[in-house]
Order: structure tokens, then sequence, then C-alpha cells
């Protein structure tokens, strides 16, 4: 099989590619990547070990005549994980979400339709259906979408427009949406990463609102598997919510990680809430259990225990990356906060 994987330099991405290419020996793998602040060539420095099974290209998504280039090679499978993925940034400035998370995604479905390309995966999140109330049950696929954030709602345009290309064109489109990842190589402006990489600096923890809004976790690695079943055999024009059915506060993962790193509780410090925030997500996965045959398989202590050893040891990895730019967002978004 060969696979053309875009936003295969950011967590998930990067995730997907190294299991790939590590599980199947006859896959290969090129990866169109922008390198953008959430992109890191240091994250596939591993896949030198598969010589000439993973080409990577650098360039925009959102580029009509590099991505008809790419796509002209007529690779068997796009599996589309370039976007612009932080609900924070999009709230200071929307413009690169829609750009890249809309104009993208027509960009590759235009070039996939035009040359072929058997199957296109878009990697979709449970943000696009809103927010649950404590008591509400659990999204499933049919659930309108009502995306809160400018993230979301670029999100949730691309996964209308990937539906309308399957019922125009009938294109062989299937769309996975899952809930929040968490894992080695996540950057840490992002809820787990942010939390253990500033406990281990003994710097604040800020904890939003009143800590109290729920996430549905899930591994990486579990996500990953996941959407390579969904790529093999999932049905042309399905959604599939993928999902860990591991609901947790915000403070309790706080209290966890500090816990786990031996630190003080009063490091966290209560800051003024996000605009719009959701009050709590959580997938119903059970048409992927049903249809598929896929469940989770990481036990969410396991997971981030191992996921804080990494953070440990991959020090240098984002102590390089908390600094120059992102140091500008931090104070930008973080600075408004306790206003
Ligand atoms: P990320 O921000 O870590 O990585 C995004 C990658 O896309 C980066 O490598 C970046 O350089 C690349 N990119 C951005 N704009 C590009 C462009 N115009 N052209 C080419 N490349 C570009 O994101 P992630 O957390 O790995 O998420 C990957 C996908 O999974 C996203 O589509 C996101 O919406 C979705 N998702 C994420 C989560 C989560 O918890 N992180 C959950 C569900 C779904
Ligand atoms: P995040 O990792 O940004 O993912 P998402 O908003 O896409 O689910 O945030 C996860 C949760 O953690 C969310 O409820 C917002 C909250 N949060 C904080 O309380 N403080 C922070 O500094 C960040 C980044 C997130």
């Amino acid at each position: 099989m060969r696979l053309l994987v875009t936003g295969g330099l950011g967590f998930i991405g990067s995730n997907f590619i190294l299991s790939m290419l590590k599980t199947y020996q006859d896959l290969s793998v090129t990866n169109l990547d922008l390198i953008t602040y959430a992109g890191n060539l240091e994250n596939l420095l591993d896949v030198q070990d598969y010589g000439n099974r993973y080409t990577f290209i650098k360039g925009d998504i959102t580029d009509k005549s590099l991505v008809n280039e790419v796509v002209s090679t007529k690779p068997d499978v796009l599996v589309n994980f370039a976007a612009e993925s932080h609900v924070d940034r999009s709230i200071l400035d929307a413009s690169a979400f829609l750009k890249t998370n809309i104009i993208g995604v027509q960009t590759l479905m235009d070039c996939c339709r035009e040359y072929g390309v058997k199957r296109f995966v878009q990697i979709s999140t449970d943000e696009v259906y809103g927010s649950l109330g404590a008591d509400d049950p659990a999204f499933v696929e049919t659930n309108m979408l009502k995306p809160n954030s400018p993230y979301s709602a670029s999100k949730a345009s691309a996964d209308l427009l990937a539906r309308a290309y399957h019922k125009t064109y009938n294109m062989d489109v299937v769309i996975t949406r899952c809930s929040n990842n968490y894992g080695p190589l996540q950057f840490p402006e992002k809820l787990i990463p942010l939390m253990i990489t500033n406990a281990i600096q003994d710097q604040e923890l800020p904890v939003y609102g009143d800590g109290l809004n729920v996430r549905d976790w899930i591994h990486v690695l579990d996500h990953c598997r996941a959407i390579d079943t969904v790529m093999r055999d999932g049905k042309s024009g399905g959604i599939y919510n993928i999902g860990g059915s591991c609901e947790y506060t915000n403070i309790d993962i706080v209290r966890l990680i500090l816990t786990k790193l031996n630190k003080p509780f009063s490091l966290i410090k209560y800051v003024q809430d996000r605009p719009g925030h959701d009050r709590r997500y959580a997938m119903n996965a059970a048409k992927i259990h049903d249809e598929l045959g896929w469940a989770p398989s990481i036990d969410f202590e396991e997971g981030i225990d191992a996921t804080i050893k990494w953070y440990i040891e991959n020090e240098s990895w984002w102590r390089k990356i908390k600094s120059g730019e992102y140091l500008d967002y931090y104070e930008k978004w973080y600075g408004n906060l306790k206003k």
C-alpha cells in the first residue's frame, strides 16, 4: 500500500506514520507537511531506519499546483491530518484555521478526484458536535453538528465538504471523529503536555474556569489503530466516532499529573475561562466497535504513566519548543486570561 499522509509532522500524524511503517512491511508513506509551529522534523527522526519506504515533502495543502504534483503519483490512500488544531489559537485568530482546515481539504479532495486516489480519509474531531450537559448521552455519528469554536467550526465545515464530495462525485471518503488524544510527541500547548511540562518546570498550571469541564481521553496509539481500521475496512461515505470511554474533569487530570510528579497542588492557578468553552465531550464508539471490531486497549493510568515518563526522558524535545514563538503565544493568550 502507498500512503500519502498530510500533516504527518504533528502529534497524531507522526505517531501514525511511525506505527504504520513498523506494523506493515509492504507499506510506504509520503508525508506532505508545511512545518508550521506545530510540525517538527524531529518527530520522525526514527523513520530513517525505513529507508525509501518514507519520503518527506515540505509544502502547503492549500497549494494546488504542489498538491497536484504530489497526488499525480497516485497513492492508494490519502490520510489528512494537516490542520490548525488548537482551540485557543483559533480564538486569537481564525484566519489560518479557515484556510488550512477548509480550503486545504477542498484542494486535497479535488486533486484526489482528478487522479483517482482510491480513498480519502479525513481526520476529524468530536468537537464538531458541540458540547454535552452532565447527563446527556455521549455523541453518536447522527448527532447534529453544533461547533462552538472557530477551530471546531472549520473542522465541521471540512466534514460537510467531505460528505458533499462523496454524494456529488461518488468519491470514496471516510471521516473519523476522535476524542481528546494524549501520548508522546504532543505539542505542549494542549492540556496534558502543558501541565506535565509546566509541573516539571515548577511553573503555574493554568486551569480554565472551575476546572470541571470534561474530556474523553484516548491514547494516541489507540486512535492510530482506529484510523488504520477505518482506512482499510470502513464503508465509503462512512463516519466513525472514536473514543476512549474515559471521561475526566480537567482538574482531576491536573491533580493526577501533579501527584505522579510529586509536585504540590499549590502550582494550580485558576484563570479566566476560555470563551465559548465546551463543557463536556463524550464519544459513543459503538459503531466502529460493532461494524469494524475496534476497541481502545490502553488503560488510562498506564498510558498517563508512560506519557509522563516520555516527557521526562525527552526534555530537550519540549524545551526547544517552549521558546521563541511559543513564549509570545503563551504571553498573549494567558496574559489575556489573567486580566
Ligand atoms: P498538530 O497541530 O500537532 O499537527 C498538525 C500538523 O499539520 C503539523 O505538522 C503542521 O505542520 C501541519 N500543517 C498545518 N497546516 C498545514 C498546511 N497548510 N499544509 C500542510 N501541513 C500543515 O495536530 P494533531 O493534534 O496531530 O491533530 C491532527 C489532526 O487530528 C487534526 O486534523 C485535528 O483536527 C485532529 N484531531 C486531533 C485531536 C487531538 O486530541 N489532538 C483529536 C481529534 C482529532
Ligand atoms: P485542549 O488540550 O486545548 O483540548 P480541547 O479544548 O480541544 O478539548 O484542552 C482540554 C481541556 O483543558 C479543555 O477543557 C480546556 C482545558 N485547558 C485548561 O484548563 N488550561 C489550559 O491551559 C489548556 C491548554 C486547556
